[in-house]
């Protein structure tokens, strides 16, 4: 197993960044491959608490290369901030390289984000305001400005001009907005970053990996996000602006898809969701407060306090079919440990008819009812336990349930924040 992808099978916060912290031990390289820092990975080790926004999860292994691939959008701002903050924690981040092709965030960018959410009114994305999509938008419309572009700076000063010129126009004129996009000052600004982050930046992550893989190296390609999110493939226009699923790793890594041998789900055992857009199995009483208190559902990014819900086994085989997913890792089942009963949605009530496949349109997503299946609870502390067979029955059964209705084997379950805090099964 050379090359493994790892993914968000809901709408992120699953915990994919201590599950990749846990892998990247064995591998040699762990390579971000969309997204930018609208994503927040916490890593515990030690009682400390790391937040990552930018930076692979494998960071914290001296002998891990850690690649921000092409299909990430970088703020370097951001990025030099993250790495003075993990060099100041005693973390070594001489192991980080930056694709040349990735896309890099300028502030009119940000924005654009504020100014589209705030003309938007009631339809709001509730986006993380990072100016993540009007990057993207720049990428597809082809006048973004690659990590490339900051070395040549003739064709860096046309390009900014140009955008600069567009930006504020459609801000000012378009959505009545007050800007001060000084030009001198963002190009100072950028050429300054480019000389910090120069040592790092590659030509090309993909010959790297490919490079890596034909000599017998351990790749990990970690996803930001969560599929349900996936531009493509999620619930569409509340997502974000990239392909985290797996398809879309081959492309922001830019490697081959017959590289790729394992497909690594991130299941949380229920669900959350930040920001607006449909959510079947939301739970709006108290017992949704209850969940998000004692998972700390809040975002690592905004602190914005996540939606909580039960697992939704309807989302979790639409997220196998996406992915293609060849195991899963499970995590927060100790969130779960006082309750009496546990839910699983098992299908949708769509006007009187039961529907088992996740509608495209959002005004039939809306309408949709959950159906349940209920399982009784464990009430016992599952956080010290290390091994499945010592698990109280009934959550055993909670999470060969879940590995049933996803149809997909069930790997890992992590009971706590703490990288000691796993079971493999
Ligand atoms: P954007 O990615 O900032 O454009 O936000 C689009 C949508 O994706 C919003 O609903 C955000 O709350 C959500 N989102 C973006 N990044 C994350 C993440 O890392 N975890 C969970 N939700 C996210």
């Amino acid at each position: 197993m050379s090359v493994t992808i790892i993914v968000g099978s809901q709408w992120g916060d699953e915990g994919k960044g201590k599950i990749t912290d846990l892998l990247s031990k064995d591998m040699d390289m762990v390579v971000r491959y969309q997204g930018g820092n609208n994503a927040g990975h916490t890593v515990v080790i030690k009682n400390k608490t790391f937040k990552l926004h930018l930076i692979p999860s494998g960071i914290f292994y001296p002998n891990v290369k850690c690649v921000i691939a092409n299909g990430v959008v970088v703020d370097p701002l951001v990025l030099i901030r993250e790495m003075e903050e993990l060099k100041s924690q005693g973390v070594d981040v001489s192991n980080l390289l930056i694709s040349s092709r990735a896309h890099v965030i300028f502030p009119y960018h940000r924005l654009i984000d504020q100014a589209q959410e705030k003309l938007r009114e009631a339809g709001r994305i509730g986006t993380t305001s990072r100016g993540i999509g009007p990057c993207y938008v720049d990428k597809i419309n082809r006048r973004g400005i690659r990590i490339a572009d900051l070395f040549n700076v003739d064709s860096f000063k046309e390009k900014l001009l140009w955008n600069i010129k567009e930006k504020t126009f459609m801000l000012e004129k378009f959505y009545d907005f007050s800007v001060d996009l000084d030009f001198d000052r963002i190009f100072d600004e950028y050429l300054g970053y480019a000389r910090i982050i120069k040592k790092n930046v590659v030509e090309d992550s993909g010959a790297l990996i490919t490079k890596a893989v034909s000599s017998g190296k351990k790749i990990l390609l970690e996803g930001a996000q969560g599929t349900m999110l996936d531009v493509d493939h999620g619930t569409y226009p509340f997502v974000t602006s990239s392909n985290p699923i797996s398809g879309g790793a081959c492309i922001g890594a830019g490697i081959g898809p017959t590289l790729i041998d394992n497909v690594i789900g991130v299941v949380k055992c229920y669900l959350t969701r930040v920001g607006s857009g449909p959510f079947v199995t939301e739970i709006k009483d108290k017992l949704g407060d209850y969940l998000r208190e004692k998972g700390n559902e809040y975002g690592a990014t905004t602190g914005r306090p996540r939606r909580c819900g039960w697992f939704d086994a309807v989302v979790a085989s639409y997220s196998k079919q996406v992915n293609g997913f060849t195991s899963l890792a499970l995590t927060k089942l100790d969130v779960l440990d006082d309750l009496e009963t546990i839910k699983i949605c098992v299908a949708y009530r769509y006007n009187g008819e039961l529907i088992t496949y996740f509608p495209s349109d959002l005004s039939v997503l809306e309408k949709c009812e959950p159906v349940y299946e209920e399982l009784p609870g464990w009430k016992q502390d599952t956080t010290k336990i290390s091994d499945f067979s010592l698990l109280p029955k009934n959550a055993q059964n909670y999470v060969k349930r879940i590995g049933e209705l996803s149809k997909t084997p069930v790997e890992m379950v992590s009971i706590g924040a703490e990288r000691t805090q796993i079971i493999r099964l």
